[in-house]
């Protein structure tokens, strides 16, 4: 297998729309029903191979609490991946996807791949947001679109984590240079202000 290359991923969105059990489906980890507010930013490993490369993704959960939201930018920087999360039973997660969107372009531009997932697609009976209005979105932000559910389809988390990061590796021309990858080193540290090394697993 070729070199292993980091890819930071962050998934941003209002509090409560389900970001922590989406990673939790990304890493095999079981749903949780009573799942605790999310303080800080934090992430966790997952390798994906495509096309006999090895990637790490390193995947962010943010705290979408609207206290911790100037904290939550912090962390947006060098990311290559970026999922704005909404939840399809509650109207304003919806229209607060505006609002991160408009953050992370001011940080990263078109740089990134963006996507919108329009999550808890298992209480459709409940929604609020019809999948119309989120593909609209979608289209206008430049994102890929998919309806997930951290509940009940897991699995399909998965294969659209893939799909952005294949849709990555196709926007970089196909493969990542090994100093660009190293471009992504976090400014992760809050708590001293200081800049620190990324973890990097590669
Ligand atoms: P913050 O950490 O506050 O930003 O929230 P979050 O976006 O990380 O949401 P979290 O994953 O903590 O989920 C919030 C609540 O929604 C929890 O009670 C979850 O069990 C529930 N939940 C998350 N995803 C789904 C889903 O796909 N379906 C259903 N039915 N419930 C979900």
């Amino acid at each position: 297998m070729d070199d292993c290359q980091d890819i930071k991923t962050i998934l941003v969105g209002m509090s409560g729309t389900g970001k922590t059990n989406i990673i939790n489906a990304m890493i095999n980890q079981p749903f949780d029903s009573d799942q605790i507010t999310t303080q800080t930013s934090s992430f966790v490993d997952k390798y994906i191979e495509v096309n006999k490369k090895k990637y790490h993704i390193e995947i962010w959960d943010t705290a979408g609490q609207e206290k911790y939201k100037s904290l939550t930018k912090i962390f947006i920087k060098d990311s290559r991946i970026v999922i704005f999360v909404y939840d399809i039973t509650t109207k304003a997660s919806f229209e607060e996807v505006d609002y991160w969107v408009n953050t992370v372009k001011e940080i990263l531009g078109d740089a990134p791949v963006y996507a919108l997932a329009g999550n808890k697609k298992d209480l459709f009976i409940n929604e609020e947001v019809e999948e119309d209005l989120g593909r609209e979105k979608a289209e206008k932000i430049g994102a890929l679109f998919k309806l997930t559910s951290a509940k009940t389809e897991r699995n399909q988390i998965n294969d659209f984590l893939k799909e952005l990061l294949e849709e990555y590796i196709k926007k970089n021309g196909g493969s990542l240079q090994k100093d660009e990858a190293k471009g992504t080193s976090l400014d992760g540290s809050i708590d001293n202000g200081k800049k620190e090394k990324s973890k990097f697993k590669c």
